[in-house]
């Protein structure tokens, strides 16, 4: 018997799958809401005989595919998807999310956007007016952190946001490492005015990867409630 979150999480993950066709290159999250879509996908491919081919967006995605029949390629072996399916930290009235709870926005965010469709599968305490709650993740080179935190601090004091807190992610005692064993620095903004503006700044800051906006990448939206039903929206 499944908690009320994951009753939640597995709908939206079940109903997500619906999009998947036969032959479809497919886009792999990363979460526990991303775990059941990766279920759900290797049941049919196991007892519907569906043949797919998944780009994951981490290891920890990787290996839960293969366990479950899915072939996995890599990107470059792929180059291009029909279709994307992830989880999500945060998701606003118009599509535009956050990502990076997880630590894989950069791997997540290549792979959104070389997928002809993005589909984001959420329960609805992921829901806000505003983005911002949710500590927006960065993904910063190791060498010079500290210089690329500071610089991004400065820059924070000239946009729109309430909160201006950077803090380096561990794990332990240690920082915690992205798939490309970068860093990440999540900024405590509680509320963003201007995602476009702040993601634009964000990243002509040298040692910034890449940043968890996610504007105007999601294309369809399954959010799935613990009572079973599911809405979709676009
Ligand atoms: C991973 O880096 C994130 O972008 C995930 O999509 C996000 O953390 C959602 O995870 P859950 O489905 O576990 O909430």
């Amino acid at each position: 018997e499944l908690s009320p979150i994951d009753k939640a999480k597995y709908v939206s993950a079940r109903r997500a799958v619906d999009f998947v066709e036969d032959g479809m290159r497919v886009g792999l999250g990363t979460g526990s809401t991303a775990a059941w879509m990766v279920r759900c996908l290797g049941e049919l491919v196991r007892e519907d005989g569906m043949m797919i081919t998944g780009v994951a967006t981490s290891t920890r995605t990787a290996d839960l595919a293969r366990e479950v029949g899915i072939t996995v390629k890599t990107l470059d072996e792929v180059r291009w998807l029909d279709l994307t399916i992830d989880g999500a930290d945060e998701f606003d009235p118009n599509l535009n999310l956050i990502k990076g709870g997880g630590g894989a926005l950069l791997h997540e965010k290549i792979v959104a956007t070389a997928s002809d469709q993005m589909i984001v599968i959420a329960d609805l305490s992921k829901e806000v007016d505003r983005l911002g709650t949710f500590p927006l993740p960065v993904e910063v080179i190791p060498f010079g952190w500290q210089t690329t935190k500071a610089l991004i601090e400065e820059m924070l004091s000239n946009v729109e946001v309430l909160g201006r807190a950077a803090s380096l992610r561990l794990n332990g005692s240690e920082p915690f490492r992205t798939d490309e064993g970068n860093f990440i620095l999540d900024l405590h903004l509680r509320r963003i005015s201007n995602p476009a503006q702040l993601s634009l700044v964000l990243n002509q800051i040298p040692g910034v990867v890449e940043n968890g906006l996610f504007l105007d990448i999601c294309d369809i939206l399954v959010i799935g409630n613990a009572d079973g039903t599911v809405e979709v929206r676009d």
